[in-house]
Formats: C-alpha cells, structure tokens, sequence
C-alpha cells in the first residue's frame, strides 16, 4: 500500500516536472526577441503569411493580405509587442497623466467632444457618446498604429458583428514605424480604415502591396474567401495586388525594418502645425532643438520588446514603478545627479546655470514652461495636430480655423502643484443633467432635432463653427425636454452649460464644462528663445503674456471672445502687485543710497547737535562752578 503511493507521488512529481520543462520549451523566447548583442541591423528577408498562418504564394490565384501577428509573430512576441503604450487603450493599464485626446467634431451639430478609452481627466468615454468601436476604428484609425480596441474583441458590439466578419480585426501595424522604406504610404493605410478594410490596413502600408476596392461596399454575409456572386453588385471588393518583382523565388520579400526609426516615421502621427498668419508658410515653422541637434525621437522614446514607449514626463518613473525612468525627463538628462542607475545613455545634456533664477522657480515651475511649445503672446493660438485634424491624410479641409480648435499654449498648475504648458479644448456637446451631474446624450437623440432646428444656416466651407444665435439653442433644448422626463437637457460649451429655465435661456459654470488640458513638451526651444532670456520681466511685468494672455473660450454661441489667465491657480491680482515691485526694482539701488545718505546726514546732525549740546551744558557747569 505505502509503496503503491510512493510510486503514484513519484509519477505525479514526475509529470510535474515534465509540465514545467514543456512550458518552458513553449515560452522560450522566439527567434527575433532576444538580440545577440550585433549593433549591425537584421536582414528580413522573410515570407507572408496570412490571417490563417499559411505562407502567401505568388502562384495562387487569389491573394490575401498579410498579416503582422502571423508574419512578424513567427519570430517576435507579438502580444507582448501589443501590450505596449502605443496598442494598449482600452485595457486595464495605468493611463498616468493626461495625453492628446481623439476629438470628436461636427459642426453642423455643434459638437467638439474630448474622447479617449483612458482613464484621463476631462476625458470622455467613446462609449458614452455612443460612438461603437467599429465607428470609432472607422473614423481615428488613420493616426492610430492598430492594436487597442481594434482587436479587443470583447468591445465589441454585438450589432456589428457582421462588419466586423467582413473587415476583420486591426492588427498592430508595425511597418507604420519600423519600416524605412520611403515608399511605405501612411496615408494608404489612413484611407483603407475609412473604407472598412481593417484586414487589409497593415497590408497596404507596404511597399510592394497594392490594397483597392472597399469592405464598406460589401454585403453583410461577404466572405473574403469567395467573394462576391458575379450578378451581385457592381461594387469592388477589397483585395491586394502584390508587386511579384519583389518576391524572390522561395516567395520571401524584404523588409527595411529598423529599430532606429526615423523621425519621419513618427510624426506621420505626432506633428504639429501653429496656425498664424505672420508664420503662413511652411518654412517660418521651426522644429525641436534636440531633433536640429541630432537627437531622435527613439533617443529618448525608447522601449524594449514591451514597447511600453518612455513618456518622459517628471513621475513616470512612480506611476510605471521603474526607477530607470527617471534618466529620461528633462530634468534626467540636464542635471548632473547621478541616481545610481545603470542605465547608460550619452545623450546627457549640458547643464543650465540658470544665473539668478531663485530656485524655487524650478519647483514651482516646469522646465517645459520656460522651454516648450509657443512663447506665450498676447493672444494664444490654434494649433493642429495630426490626431486632431488628420494632418498627412487625403482630402482634409486645410482651412485655419478647421475643427477642432486646439488652443495653445495655456498655463496651469498640475497635480504636483508645478506650473506647465498645456494645449486645451473646450468640450461642446448636447447632454442630459441629472442632479448636479452631467453626461453627453448619444447622436441619435438629437442629431434630427438639432438638424431641423439649424437647417437654415449657411455651411461654412472652413469647418468652423456656424454663426448661431441664442434663441436657435432655447429652440433644440425645448425640443429635447420631452424625450426626458427625469432630467433635463443641457448644452455644454465654452466653459458653461445652457439650460431652460422658466423658458429662458441660463448658463451656469459646472466642472464638467470645464477645459481638457493636457501637457505640452515639444517643441523643446533654444536657450536664448526661453522664457526668462529676455530678463525676469519677461515674466514679472506688468503686460507680462505669461500672466496676461487671453485664451479664446471657443463656442459657437457669441461670447465674449477671450479670458485672461486667471487660469486655475494663478491670482493675477498678486501677480500683478508682485510685478509693481520689479518695475520699482532698478530704483532700489539709488533708494538703498539715498536712504543711508539721509540716515547718515541725519547721524552726523544729531551727533553735532548733541556735542554742541553737551559743550555748552559744559561750558555752563564751568561757569556755575
Ligand atoms: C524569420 C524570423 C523573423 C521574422 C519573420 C521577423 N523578424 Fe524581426 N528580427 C528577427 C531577428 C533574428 C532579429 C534580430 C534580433 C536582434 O539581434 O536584435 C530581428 C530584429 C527586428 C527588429 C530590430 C531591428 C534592429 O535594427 O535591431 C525589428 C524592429 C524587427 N525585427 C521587426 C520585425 C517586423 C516588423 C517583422 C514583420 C514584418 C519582423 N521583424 C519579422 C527575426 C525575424
Ligand atoms: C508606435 C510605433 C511602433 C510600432 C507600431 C511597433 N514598434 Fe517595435 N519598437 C518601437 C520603438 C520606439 C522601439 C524601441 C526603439 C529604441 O529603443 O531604439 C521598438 C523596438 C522594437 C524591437 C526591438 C526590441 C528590443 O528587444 O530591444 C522589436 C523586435 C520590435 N520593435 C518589433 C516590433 C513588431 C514585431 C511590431 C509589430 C507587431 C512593432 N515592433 C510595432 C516602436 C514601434
Ligand atoms: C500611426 C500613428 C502613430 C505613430 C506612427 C506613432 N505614434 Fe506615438 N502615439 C500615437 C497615438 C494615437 C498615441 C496616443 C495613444 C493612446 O493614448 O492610446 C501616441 C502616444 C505616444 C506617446 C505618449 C504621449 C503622451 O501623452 O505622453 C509618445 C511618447 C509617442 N506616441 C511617441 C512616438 C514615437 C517616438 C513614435 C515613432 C517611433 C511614434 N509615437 C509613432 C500614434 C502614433
Ligand atoms: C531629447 C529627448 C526627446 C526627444 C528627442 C523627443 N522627445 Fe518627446 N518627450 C520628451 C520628454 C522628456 C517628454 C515629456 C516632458 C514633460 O512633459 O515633462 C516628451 C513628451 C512627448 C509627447 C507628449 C507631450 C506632447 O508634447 O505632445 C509626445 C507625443 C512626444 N514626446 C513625441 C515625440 C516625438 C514624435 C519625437 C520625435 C519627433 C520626440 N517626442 C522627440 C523627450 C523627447
Ligand atoms: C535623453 C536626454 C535628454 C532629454 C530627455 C532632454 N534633453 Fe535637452 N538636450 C539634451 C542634449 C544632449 C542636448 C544638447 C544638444 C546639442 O547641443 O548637441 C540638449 C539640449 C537642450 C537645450 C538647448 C540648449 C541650448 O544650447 O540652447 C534645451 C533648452 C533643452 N535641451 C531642454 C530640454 C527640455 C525642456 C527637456 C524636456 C522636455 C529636455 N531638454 C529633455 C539631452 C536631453
Ligand atoms: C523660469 C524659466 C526657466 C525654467 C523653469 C527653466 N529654464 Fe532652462 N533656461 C532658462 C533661460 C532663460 C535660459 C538661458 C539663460 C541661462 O542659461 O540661464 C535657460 C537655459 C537652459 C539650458 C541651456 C544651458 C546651456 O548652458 O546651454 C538648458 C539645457 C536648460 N535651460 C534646461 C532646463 C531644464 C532641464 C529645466 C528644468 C529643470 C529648466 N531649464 C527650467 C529659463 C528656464
Ligand atoms: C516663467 C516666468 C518667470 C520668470 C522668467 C521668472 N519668474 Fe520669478 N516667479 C514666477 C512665478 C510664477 C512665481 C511665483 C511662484 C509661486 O510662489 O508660486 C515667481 C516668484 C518669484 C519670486 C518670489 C519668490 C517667493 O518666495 O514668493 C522672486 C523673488 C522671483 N520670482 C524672482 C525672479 C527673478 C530674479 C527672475 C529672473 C532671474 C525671475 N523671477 C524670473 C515666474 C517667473
């Protein structure tokens, strides 16, 4: 009996150890995941596979496009590639400070609508407007590098389903920033998202890969492998031409695949356009001082197979729990302080002295306000980015005053009690108020109603706002208020929220009304273009921009234009009374000098007086004695 059970713990201990040695073998690293350590960059030379893992062949009839899960996945961990920042919105991840926001516009409804499937301040969820995934892939997908929401299939709507069979899922698209080749067309990528070609997307960014006709067009029941009945519709299904020179006779093609990628690459999605008419062309823009200088964006965005990409920003190294981060902020590279970290880059920046700058300017005040974005003017400006206004892709509206309206730069203090610039828009959308809170309405709800109500006015082709006036927003709101009975509907713009009361039209300020802000890093200026080059009154003035500069409260409704940054925290009342006593400042000397010459008089009087004084009250005892 005792024995029977020794062999059974033996078997079991056995199969224990057999278990783990084979989860080994399967979680041993794939071939392209581990480097040998050669600075010298991998050949890939390597063959296409499709969705279902076969190789693609330039014999077969009809081609499918390549898939970067099954093609780069054979050698690379791609769902450890896809748990990295850039892929990851709409998992459970810490979504740290806030970023740039997907925004939502249509201005014949009045809408701009903050949104993002992170968990950021101010920030809207797509859901909550009732934007689906598929729409929500359809319309931003163009600056997105695939992965997210485009392949976390339990998002998706069950309503769907069918578009969802026939386009396919969003891969990572990982030639978007890997590949070099200068025929690698972004922009293609962009348009097949909007024609519903999700499969097809990662594909059509090759070089040698030619993507045509559209998902969108096709039938629900559309299978990709049998495509249409020849009588069924006119319309061109989606397919893929490869160009056959670039295979090679065992059906491999190259890839110019990096791991330096060129900044180019990146700002197909990360560029930045200030609007201002005494800048109208292109070549008055600058760029950032560490990118004129040589230095990459990979240089400081960096990452390993995780791709979780470095943010850079002051506390990532605690919201990320990776001390190495911290050799990667502003303050990382230009500091002499060595935190004992093994991390070694040479791109340490030079030092700044700051001659003069009392210290508590450092920890009161970002580096990035004094180094980033516009200097302060006084007015702010609209800006453009390529994930607000689609900047690279086909047939957008280049009209300065597009939507959305990004405004820049603006001034607050963040978390950590730090003055920093930001970039900020004002959320415009139709909601529902219930108690104190407000949430946004979805499209179908108003979209007839707001139709109808402003169908009068004239479209203007500049894709800003129309000219509306007050009454037109009484009008759609007294509509709305029979849908409801237990809330009311409000419309949210500029900072305020509009509501009927009493048939009158009331605004009130509400913090859900309020600014999306996020931070401003680049483009990192020069030393002599900082703020402070021009002396602390750069600051510390009276008509100083970095106080005084009005921000535009953006809306439809006429309002009055512009506010003065008494943004958030800063008093401007002290401010000012504080910028009196620099103006006074080169006085003080010649006071400072006066003052001990009056003083000094003053004591050389007194003490003459007194002798004087004491010599006749002398004199007088001589004479009494
Ligand atoms: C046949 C296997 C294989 C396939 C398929 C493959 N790779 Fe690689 N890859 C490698 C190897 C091996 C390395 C070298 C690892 C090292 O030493 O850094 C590498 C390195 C890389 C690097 C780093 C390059 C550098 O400059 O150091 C990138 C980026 C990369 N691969 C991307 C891709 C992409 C994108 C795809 C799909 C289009 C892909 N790989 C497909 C094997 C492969
Ligand atoms: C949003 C841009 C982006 C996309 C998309 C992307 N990568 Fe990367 N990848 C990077 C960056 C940035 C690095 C790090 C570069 C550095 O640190 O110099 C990197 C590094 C790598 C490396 C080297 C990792 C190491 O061990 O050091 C490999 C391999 C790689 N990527 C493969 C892939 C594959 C495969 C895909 C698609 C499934 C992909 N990448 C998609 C940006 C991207
Ligand atoms: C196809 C579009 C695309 C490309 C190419 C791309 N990015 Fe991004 N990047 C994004 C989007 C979209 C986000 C916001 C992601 C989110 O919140 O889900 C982002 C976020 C970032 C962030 C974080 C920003 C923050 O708020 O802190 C950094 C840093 C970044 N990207 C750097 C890079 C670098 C460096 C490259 C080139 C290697 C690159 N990106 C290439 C689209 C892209
Ligand atoms: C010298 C290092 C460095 C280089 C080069 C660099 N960045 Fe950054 N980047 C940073 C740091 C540091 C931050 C965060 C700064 C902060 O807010 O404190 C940042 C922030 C960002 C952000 C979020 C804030 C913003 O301004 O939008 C994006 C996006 C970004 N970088 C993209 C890029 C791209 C794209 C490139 C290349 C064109 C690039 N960076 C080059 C250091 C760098
Ligand atoms: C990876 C390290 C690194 C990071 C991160 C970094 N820098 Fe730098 N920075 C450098 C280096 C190196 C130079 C010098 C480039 C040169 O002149 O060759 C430089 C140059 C500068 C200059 C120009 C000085 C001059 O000569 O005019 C300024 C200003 C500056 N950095 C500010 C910043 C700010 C602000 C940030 C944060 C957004 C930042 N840096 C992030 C490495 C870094
Ligand atoms: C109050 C505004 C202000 C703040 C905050 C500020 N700087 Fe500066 N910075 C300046 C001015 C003005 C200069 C040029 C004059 C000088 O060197 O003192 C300068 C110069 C520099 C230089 C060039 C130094 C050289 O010798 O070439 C670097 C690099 C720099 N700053 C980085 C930083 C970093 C990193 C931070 C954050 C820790 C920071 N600055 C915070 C205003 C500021
Ligand atoms: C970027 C704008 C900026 C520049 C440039 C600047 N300051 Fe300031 N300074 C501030 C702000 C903001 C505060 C208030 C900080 C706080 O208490 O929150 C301040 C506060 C001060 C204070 C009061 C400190 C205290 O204890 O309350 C002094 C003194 C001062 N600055 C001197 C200077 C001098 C001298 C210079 C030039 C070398 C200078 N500042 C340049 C923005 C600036």
């Amino acid at each position: 009996m005792k024995f029977k059970n020794k062999i059974k713990n033996h078997i079991l201990l056995l199969g224990i150890i057999l278990s783990i040695f084979c989860s080994l073998l399967i979680a041993q690293a794939k071939l392209g995941d581990s480097p040998d350590g050669s600075r010298s960059p991998a050949v890939h030379r390597i063959k296409l596979m499709d969705h279902d893992s076969s190789a693609i062949r330039m014999y077969q009839q009809t081609q499918l496009p390549f898939s970067t899960e099954m093609t780069c996945g054979s050698c690379h961990d791609y769902n450890k590639v896809g748990s990295g920042w850039h892929f990851n919105a709409g998992s459970d991840t810490e979504s740290g400070r806030n970023g740039h926001p997907w925004i939502y516009t249509d201005p014949t409804m009045l809408t701009q609508i903050p949104l993002s499937y992170r968990d950021w301040n101010g920030a809207i969820n797509p859901e909550d407007i009732g934007l689906s995934v598929f729409e929500f892939v359809k319309k931003f997908g163009r600056h997105h590098p695939g992965g997210s929401v485009g392949e976390q299939e339990d998002r998706w709507e069950s309503e769907n389903a069918f578009r969802w069979n026939v386009s396919g899922k969003v891969e990572v698209n990982c030639l978007v920033c890997h590949d070099k080749n200068s025929f690698t067309d972004r922009s293609h990528y962009a348009k097949q998202l909007k024609k519903e070609n999700f499969r097809w997307a990662a594909a059509s960014t090759a070089s040698f890969a030619d993507v045509s006709g559209s998902a969108k067009d096709m039938p629900d029941h559309y299978d990709i492998y049998y495509g249409l009945a020849p009588d069924e519709s006119k319309a061109i299904p989606p397919q893929v031409n490869y160009d056959k020179t670039a295979f090679n006779e065992k059906d491999e093609v190259f890839f110019d695949v990096t791991r330096n990628i060129p900044n180019e690459n990146c700002y197909f999605c990360h560029s930045t356009m200030l609007v201002d008419n005494e800048r109208s062309e292109f070549w008055k823009h600058g760029q950032d001082v560490h990118i004129q200088r040589g230095i990459n964006c990979v240089d400081c965005h960096r990452n390993g197979l995780d791709h979780q990409i470095i943010r850079g920003y002051e506390n990532e190294n605690i919201d990320k729990k990776s001390p190495e981060l911290a050799d990667f902020t502003c303050v990382g590279c230009h500091s002499s302080a060595d935190n004992g970290l093994a991390i070694s880059h040479n791109n340490k920046g030079p030092i700044p002295a700051h001659k003069g700058l009392p210290p508590l300017h450092l920890e009161k005040i970002s580096c990035t306000t004094c180094h980033s974005g516009e200097m302060p003017k006084n007015n702010s400006f609209l800006t453009k980015t390529s994930m607000g206004h689609a900047l690279g892709t086909h047939g957008i509206n280049k009209a300065d005053s597009t939507l959305p309206h990004i405004i820049t730069p603006v001034f607050e203090e963040n978390n950590s009690g730090k003055i920093v610039p930001v970039n900020l828009v004002w959320p415009s959308y139709w909601g529902w108020k219930t108690g104190d809170d407000v949430s946004p309405m979805t499209e179908d709800v108003y979209k007839q109603i707001v139709k109808v109500a402003l169908s009068d006015l004239p479209i203007d082709r500049n894709g800003s706002w129309p000219k509306i006036e007050e009454n037109m927003i009484t009008d759609i709101l007294a509509s709305l208020a029979v849908q409801k009975s237990e809330s009311t509907p409000v419309y949210v713009s500029g900072g305020k929220i509009y509501s009927i009361e009493s048939g009158e039209l009331k605004q009130e300020t509400h913090s859900n009304a309020s600014a999306y802000t996020w931070p401003i890093a680049h483009n990192v200026r020069p030393a002599p273009m900082a703020l402070g080059s021009n002396g602390c009154k750069d600051c510390h003035s009276l008509d100083a921009p970095f106080y005084t500069s009005l921000i535009s409260v953006d809306s439809p409704l006429k309002t009055n234009d512009a506010m003065m940054i008494d943004f958030q925290s800063q008093d401007l009342g002290a401010a000012q009374l504080f910028a009196n006593a620099f103006i006074f400042r080169p006085w003080l000397k010649g006071i400072i000098y006066l003052s001990v010459f009056i003083v000094l008089s003053l004591v050389i009087l007194f003490f003459f007086k007194g002798l004087q004084c004491w010599l006749g009250s002398a004199k007088k005892e001589n004479m009494d004695g």
